[in-house]
C-alpha cells in the first residue's frame, strides 16, 4: 500500500525522521542539471562518532567520494535543500517504511510511503570486534568437543556454545597483558565441568598468544575429569591437566597467576575467590551459578515489596552476591569490574567479575570499606567470602 503525503511535508518529514532517530539511510539520485560541482549521488546515514550521533553525507562527484558529518539539527535542512535543488529523486529509509520522493522542476516534492526494505544498520564507526574463533576454520579441540565438524562448520545445536567460547576468549584476551611473559604461568579453572572453556583458554594462551602455560582443571566429578584427561591426551595438550577435587580443599600448588571459575555452584565460587586471593593471582575471571547464600540472608523491611516475590528476591540476591564479591576483591587489592558474559537470552547467569591485581590507596580503601559496611548492614547479610578473607580485611571492616 502507498500513501501520498503533501509536498510541504518534506522538511517536516526529514526533521521528524532525524529527531526521532528512525532514519536509517537517505539516498538522493537522478541529478537535475549537469553542473560538474554538483554531486551525481548523495547518501546520508547516521553514525556514532565519539559516542555522539551525527549524520554522515557521502557525495559521489565523478570518480571522487567526499564525506561530511553534520549535527542532527543541520542535517534535515541540508538534506531537504539538496534534494529540492539538485535531484529529481530521493529514497529515505526507516525500519518501518520507505519514503520515495519525486521532485518536479519547481522543486515541489511528491512523497510516496511504501513498505520498508531496510531493517537495521551498524551505527558505530568502530569496526565490530572480530571473533577470535572463525567459523570455517576447523580447530581440533572444537571438533573433538563436537562444536564443529571436521570442515569447521559449527553445528546448529552448538552455536550458542561457540559464541560463548568466543566471548570468553575475548575476555581472556582483554587480560592477557596482565600475565607475566618472562616465566611459565599457571592458570586454574575451578569447577571446570566438561571444560569447553578450559580447552579454549589453554589453546588460545599456548598456541595463539604463545605463552608458556601450565593449566589445571578441577572438578568434583570423576567421570567428567576422566573424559577431559583423555581428551587432553588425545590433543597432545601436555601442559593441561585435570584433577578430581573440591575447590575449598585444593592445596596442591603454591602459585597461580590466573584463576577462572565459571558457574561453580553457590559458595564454591567464594572458595575459588578465596584461593585466588591467597595465591595473589594477577587475574580472576568469575561467573557465579546459583547464589543461595544471600537468598537465605537478605532481610530489610524497606525491601519488602521486592523480597515478597521469590523471583525478584532471587535476582536481587544474585546481584548483591556479585556486588559483594567485586567489592571484597577491591578491598584486598584488586581492581574489579562486572561485565556481561553472554546475552541474557542464553542464560540469566551472565555477569562476570573480572578482577586484576592493583594497588589501591589507603584513602580509597577506607571509602570502599565504609560503603561496603553500610551495604551489608542494609541487606542484613554476612557473606562467606568476607568471613573467609577476614584476616586480609582486618583493620578495614
Ligand atoms: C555448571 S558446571 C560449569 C562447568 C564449566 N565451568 C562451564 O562454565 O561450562 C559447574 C561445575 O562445578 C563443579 N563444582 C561445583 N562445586 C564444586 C566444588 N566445590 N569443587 C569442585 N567443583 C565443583 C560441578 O561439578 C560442575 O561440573
Amino acid at each position: 500500500m502507498t500513501d501520498n503525503l503533501n509536498d510541504d511535508n518534506l522538511y517536516r518529514l526529514a526533521v521528524e525522521l532525524i529527531h526521532n532517530e528512525t532514519l536509517l539511510q537517505a539516498t538522493l539520485s537522478n541529478k537535475r542539471r549537469k553542473e560538474p560541482q554538483h554531486a551525481d549521488k548523495v547518501k546520508m546515514k547516521p553514525v556514532i562518532l565519539k559516542g555522539e550521533r551525527k549524520y554522515q553525507f557521502t557525495y559521489q562527484v565523478g570518480p571522487k567520494v567526499i564525506h561530511e558529518n553534520r549535527n542532527a539539527d543541520q542535517a534535515a535542512g541540508h538534506l531537504t535543500q539538496l534534494l529540492r535543488e539538485q535531484f529529481k529523486q530521493g529514497l529515505w529509509q526507516t525500519a518501518e517504511a520507505d519514503y520515495q520522493i519525486l521532485v518536479n522542476k519547481k522543486g515541489k516534492a511528491a512523497i510516496l510511503k511504501k513498505p520498508a526494505t531496510k531493517k537495521t544498520i551498524e551505527l558505530s564507526h568502530n569496526r565490530k570486534k572480530k571473533y577470535l574463533l572463525e567459523e570455517g576454520t576447523p580447530v581440533p579441540y572444537l571438533v573433538e568437543l563436537g562444536v564443529m565438524n571436521a570442515q569447521g562448520k559449527v553445528l546448529a545445536a552448538k552455536y550458542d556454545k561457540f559464541r560463548q567460547i568466543n566471548r570468553f576468549l575475548e575476555l581472556v584476551d582483554d587480560v592477557v597483558s596482565e600475565l607475566p611473559r618472562n616465566r611459565p604461568i599457571t592458570v586454574i579453572d575451578f569447577g571446570c565441568g566438561k571444560s569447553y572453556l578450559t580447552f579454549a583458554m589453554y589453546h588460545y594462551l599456548t598456541y595463539i598468544k604463545k605463552l608458556n602455560v601450565r593449566a589445571i582443571g578441577l572438578d568434583l566429578k570423576e567421570d567428567v575429569i576422566a573424559h577431559c584427561s583423555a581428551l587432553a591426551a588425545k590433543l597432545q595438550y601436555t601442559n593441561l591437566n585435570f584433577y578430581v577435587g573440591d575447590i575449598s580443599q585444593y592445596n596442591d600448588i603454591n602459585e597461580v597467576d590466573m584463576v577462572v571459575t565459571l558457574h561453580a555452584c553457590d559458595t564454591a565460587t567464594d572458595a575459588a575467590l578465596d584461593k585466588a586471593v591467597r595465591w595473589g593471582a594477577r587475574v580472576i575471571l568469575s561467573v557465579p551459578c546459583c547464589q543461595h547464600e544471600l537468598f537465605k540472608q537478605l532481610d530489610n523491611p524497606v525491601l519488602a515489596p521486592m523480597l515478597e516475590h521469590g523471583i525478584i528476591k532471587e535476582r536481587l540476591s544474585a546481584l548483591a552476591t556479585d556486588s559483594v564479591r567485586a567489592r571484597l576483591l577491591e578491598l584486598v587489592g584488586y581492581k574489579s569490574q562486572i561485565v556481561e558474559f553472554i546475552d541474557m537470552e542464553h542464560t540469566p547467569k551472565n555477569l562476570l567479575v573480572r578482577a586484576v591485581r592493583q594497588a589501591v590507596s589507603e584513602e580509597s580503601l577506607r571509602k570502599l570499606a565504609a560503603e561496603y559496611k553500610q551495604f551489608k548492614q542494609f541487606l542484613h547479610i554476612d557473606p562467606y567470602l568476607e568471613r573467609a578473607l577476614q584476616d586480609r580485611l582486618e583493620g578495614l571492616l
